[in-house]
């Protein structure tokens, strides 16, 4: 049911509203919260609120209490359900929604206890049955949901309604989908530890809810989300009943927005579309990839069949658009990402705003101690080779990611070294023995003790420094940067303050690099990625002004997990199979992140192949489209200095 008359929105069956980010979409949300709060206070009656955990509605529930703080919401006569509760799970372990309902929201506002329900995971599974009836009767008993909030799971789960729940389902027992169990296997350290089970509202609880509202973040969740806004209603895709709710809305940042029609293909829906360059490359691009044609072999018959009549009116014949197109991506391509000296010029090559500088003095950005050499080992290992004077910056310690057995050996080895050279043998004594017992003790997913961090961060840091060895980066121009926000000890960070923005900016203003290297993972966005992403944006914005920041340039690396669209593409350098030999040797350096990972993710790869597979797709898909075959490719997207649209794609679709 489509309530919007916005041609563009056309094949959206529901309400979808797309903002520049979770900022801005947890604000409004918690805005409507708590005008819906002071409306029934007003009226001396309950706001009766469904609420949701996950990473999704942090935003919310922060902004939440910052209202409470500062603007005095009060949550006195509020009754809160939440959606799900794990089972079994103890309410004060660390992955429990109890306790992260008490952490994120209650603890921080005037709530009184017993209007607080989140699902208990501690019943007796025997029990489960009549305890679902009763959580289905006590919000009946409220007066029903007033206004739930929802996130949405790779699956399309809503709550925890796995592929195969009813539009009628009720609060119940479910098995997890071992997608979602692998998506939250990071929060539990290993997949092993991840509950089989939950208990969930159903999706008929859900749609019997005044209002709701679903959001959703990050590059990860476009496609269930385009399933469910775009595709057909189906006990597959939970959310995608919310078509079926008279009152449903949905809020997207602009990367899970990415793959809505009105985005992927806005000349489909937008009868005004104007094409400018970019957005000629991306169609372009996106015609010869449907077709699985190289660029030059595209037809006028290809673009008028496939709703690209007005690119080929406007633009055409075929022959000038795709060799446009053609010269474009292969203007992309160096062997040079740092500029040619001077005397190896050739007539063709492209010009870049900094050329006369070489060598360089180049920054690489990485927030975590080996994602430099993940994403773009070959560029680091040939910008070295190339003479420039390039600085690896660590933007966090990675100590969370550094298995227990692994902080052991080392406490042990700094014993035993100490002990060898006659160094302050009490102390490492007593630091070898704390770790063993605290080791020895600690409970799935506790944190460690200070001095366990410390160990850990160690451990990355030594290792940090062999792959800059390895890639030619001698140690004083290693920096390890701490950023404040990620040490909690905890996988759940802070989020951005200004003391990482400072960190950052007096870095940079210390080194004046020439280029900036930075991971641009919109992915998650309240990942340490995104984070340390954020921060360089910031950081640069308030650098904008300077002389020496004019004239750099800053690229991104995607970072982990996905790769940039050929569209989005300013550079890509490619490898030879000896390059591609030496990134592995530089990956191989992070002995602790290697043959198995604390956080894997859901990639059952090692972080070597995945760099090797990604970079031979992104070669392939290049070679796909006519240009050069070359073994592996590194891709860079040039920074628009728009946080919000950071490449030039993502900018001339505003
Ligand atoms: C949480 C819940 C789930 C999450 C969903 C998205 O109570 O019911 O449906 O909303 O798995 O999780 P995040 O927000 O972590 O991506």
């Amino acid at each position: 049911m489509n309530r919007q008359l916005d041609p563009t929105t056309a094949m959206e069956k529901m309400t979808t509203y797309v903002r520049d980010n979770s900022t801005s979409v947890s604000a409004e949300v918690a805005n409507e919260i708590a005008a819906l709060i002071r409306e029934k206070a007003g009226k001396g009656e309950m706001a009766v609120l469904g609420l949701a955990t996950g990473s999704t509605p942090k935003g919310v529930y922060r902004e939440l209490i910052r209202m409470h703080q500062e603007e005095g919401l009060s949550f006195k006569n509020v009754i809160t359900f939440n959606l799900d509760e794990y089972f079994p799970i103890e309410p004060d372990h660390l992955q429990s929604y109890v306790r992260y309902m008490n952490e994120q929201l209650f603890e921080h506002v005037d709530i009184e206890p017993a209007n607080v329900h989140v699902p208990d995971g501690t019943q007796d599974a025997k029990d489960v049955v009549k305890y679902c009836a009763d959580y289905e009767r006590k919000i009946a008993a409220a007066g029903g949901l007033d206004l739930q909030i929802l996130g949405i799971g790779r699956t399309g789960h809503i709550g925890f309604n796995e592929p195969g729940s009813g539009e009628e389902s009720i609060t119940r027992m479910i098995w997890l989908d071992e997608i979602t169990r692998q998506d939250a296997s990071g929060d539990f350290q290993k997949l092993d530890n991840v509950p089989h089970r939950a208990i969930t509202m159903g999706v008929g609880t859900i749609m019997k809810a005044q209002r709701v509202i679903l959001m959703a973040y990050g590059v990860a969740k476009t496609s269930i989300v385009q399933k469910a806004i775009e595709g057909e209603v189906t006990s597959e895709v939970a959310a995608s009943y919310l078509q079926n709710h008279e009152n449903a809305v949905i809020y997207l940042d602009r990367a899970a927005a990415e793959l809505l029609t009105r985005f992927d293909r806005p000349w489909l829906v937008d009868p005004t579309y104007a094409w400018d360059e970019n957005r000629i490359i991306k169609a372009t691009i996106w015609l010869a990839r449907r077709l699985n044609k190289p660029l030059l072999k595209l037809t006028d018959k290809d673009y008028n069949k496939n709703h690209l009549q007005s690119l080929i009116a406007e633009h055409g014949p075929a022959y000038d658009i795709n060799l446009r197109v053609f010269r474009q991506l292969q203007s992309t391509i160096t062997g040079w990402p740092g500029g040619k000296p001077d005397k190896l010029k050739q007539p063709g090559d492209r010009k870049w705003p900094n050329d006369e500088v070489f060598p360089k003095r180049i920054v690489l950005f990485s927030p975590h101690p080996d994602d430099d050499v993940i994403s773009m080992g070959g560029t680091q290992i040939r910008l070295s080779d190339q003479g420039h004077e390039v600085h690896a910056a660590y933007q966090t310690s990675g100590n969370i990611a550094v298995f227990d057995d692994d902080a052991m050996k080392f406490a042990d080895f700094a014993y035993d070294f100490n002990r060898m050279f006659g160094i302050d043998n009490e102390r490492s004594r007593e630091i070898e023995s704390h770790v063993e017992q605290y080791l020895h003790n600690k409970g799935v997913g506790e944190s460690d003790s200070t001095e366990i961090r410390t160990i850990k961060g160690l451990i990355r840091r030594s290792e940090a420094r062999a792959g800059c060895r390895y890639c030619g980066i001698p140690a004083d121009r290693v920096h390890f940067l701490d950023l404040p926000f990620y040490e909690t000890g905890r996988v759940d960070k802070k989020p951005i303050g200004e003391e990482d923005i400072e960190i950052i900016l007096e870095f940079l203003k210390d080194i004046k690099p020439h280029q900036i290297y930075a991971a641009g993972d919109l992915a998650d966005p309240h990942g340490t990625h995104r984070v340390c992403l954020d921060a360089v944006f910031e950081a640069v914005d308030r650098l904008k002004d300077e002389e020496w920041y004019q004239q750099c340039q800053f690229f991104m690396y995607r970072g982990a997990w996905h790769e940039w669209e050929p569209e989005s593409i300013d550079m890509c350098v490619p490898l030879s199979p000896m390059d591609v030999e030496r990134k592995r040797q530089a990956i191989f350096k992070h002995e602790s992140q290697k043959d198995s990972a604390v956080f894997p993710g859901n990639d059952p790869r090692e972080f070597w192949q995945r760099a090797e597979e990604r970079n031979a797709e992104t070669a392939t898909l290049y070679n796909a489209l006519g240009l050069p075959e070359y073994s592996a490719m590194e891709a860079f997207a040039l920074y628009t200095g728009d946080k919000n649209y950071p490449t030039r794609i993502s900018k001339s679709q505003l």
